[in-house]
């Protein structure tokens, strides 16, 4: 039976109506910890994986087969919209991505194409139409991209850094480089959300995972106005999730820039973060993802005192407070999902 679209608990609880229970997805809830992905990432590197739209939407559909997750994620990656624009990376193993020709000043700005993502990431758009096909309607498609500033940080940085010397320093000292490069992937991202919500998907989840780097006054006076841009460009009807880590002191002004519901990682309480951020907006998050490495008493007393802290409010969504890690045992990923179902359901 098709559910009517404004009944999925996910979608409910992104517009902060009462669900049955409360929703819960993964990030990373397709992935290595899972040996059925295992077993095709024998046989693609992730890249392709992410470019065949059959092997993506097979991927996406992996975790759905075995947890009660209330939403799929589309299978891609933040970084994918990069290499159409011109900033060639690799996955190197053990090391995440490297780009060898990293963005440094006006010159490599300047050379960034703004891309048609329609056809210059019509795997992804094919992608996404195959697995709405595929869903039936049983659960709520989400898309994705990184933030300005999240991407900005990878093509400057050459890959993951850890003091983000070079990132702030091009935002410090040379004030219009760093301008134009965030308009540059605004413009992109706008272009890319909008084409994926075309595509089909449900809900837009935006990355901006190492924003957590910054001092507030930084984050708004060099961050928020391109992320501001980003979601008050996209169709109003197709709610967003604006998602960081270590964001506890920037969370008003993440809202501020925009975004249905705040993502929250396990650094600060999510009654606290709730209340900072103002109940007119819903919270994603936030259990931290070495907890499913177990015991299950253990992961039981934190969805526990996490519902709790949501304290049955409307626009509460269960999830981590960043992605599942590899090795995490798969058990106890969808105890986990079974737990949050039964401890907040509010059918009595
Ligand atoms: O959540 C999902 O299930 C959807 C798929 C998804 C992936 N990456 C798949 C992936 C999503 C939403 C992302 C987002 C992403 N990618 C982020 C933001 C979220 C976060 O984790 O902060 C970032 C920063 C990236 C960039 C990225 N991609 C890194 C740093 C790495 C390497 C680290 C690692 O875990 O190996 C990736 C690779 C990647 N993206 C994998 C997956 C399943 C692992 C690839 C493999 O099979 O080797």
């Amino acid at each position: 039976m098709k559910e009517p679209e404004h009944q999925y608990p996910f979608l409910l609880a992104c517009q902060r109506k009462p669900a049955e229970y409360t929703p819960i997805w993964l990030m990373r809830q397709a992935g290595r910890y899972m040996k059925e992905y295992r077993a095709l990432r024998k046989k693609f590197s992730f890249l392709e994986m992410c470019k065949k739209p059959e092997l993506a939407a097979e991927v996406t559909l992996q975790p759905l087969q075995k947890l009660n997750v209330d939403a799929a994620i589309i299978f891609s990656d933040i970084l994918i919209p990069l290499e159409p624009m011109g900033v060639a990376f690799e996955f190197a193993k053990g090391e995440g991505p490297v780009f060898h020709r990293p963005i440094r000043g006006m010159k490599d700005v300047e050379r960034l194409r703004i891309i048609e993502p329609e056809e210059e990431t019509s795997f992804l758009m094919e992608a996404i139409r195959i697995v709405r096909r595929e869903l039936e309607g049983k659960v709520p498609l989400i898309g994705f991209s990184g933030a300005p500033f999240t991407l900005a940080s990878y093509i400057i940085e050459g890959g993951h850094s850890r003091n983000y010397i070079l990132t702030k320093s091009m935002m410090y000292q040379d004030r219009p480089t760093w301008n134009r490069l965030m308009e540059k992937l605004s413009e992109v991202l706008i272009r890319y959300l909008d084409a994926q919500i075309r595509a089909g998907v449900q809900a837009i989840q935006v990355f901006d995972s190492w924003v957590g780097c910054l001092s507030p006054d930084d984050y708004e006076e060099y961050v928020l106005p391109y992320s501001k841009k980003v979601m008050d460009a996209l169709d109003r009807s197709v709610p967003m999730i604006h998602f960081g880590t270590s964001t506890s002191a920037l969370l008003p002004l993440m809202k501020k820039a925009g975004g249905n519901v705040i993502g929250v990682d396990w650094r600060v309480d999510l009654d606290e973060a709730w209340a900072r951020i103002g109940y007119d907006v819903g919270i994603q998050g936030n259990l931290d993802p070495v907890v499913l490495f177990g015991p299950v008493d253990l992961i039981k007393k934190e969805v526990k005192r996490i519902l709790n802290q949501a304290g049955g409010r409307p626009g509460h969504i269960f999830n981590l407070g960043h992605g599942i890690l590899p090795n995490t045992p798969v058990e106890h990923v969808s105890a986990l999902v079974e737990m949050v179902h039964e401890f907040s359901s509010r059918k009595k």
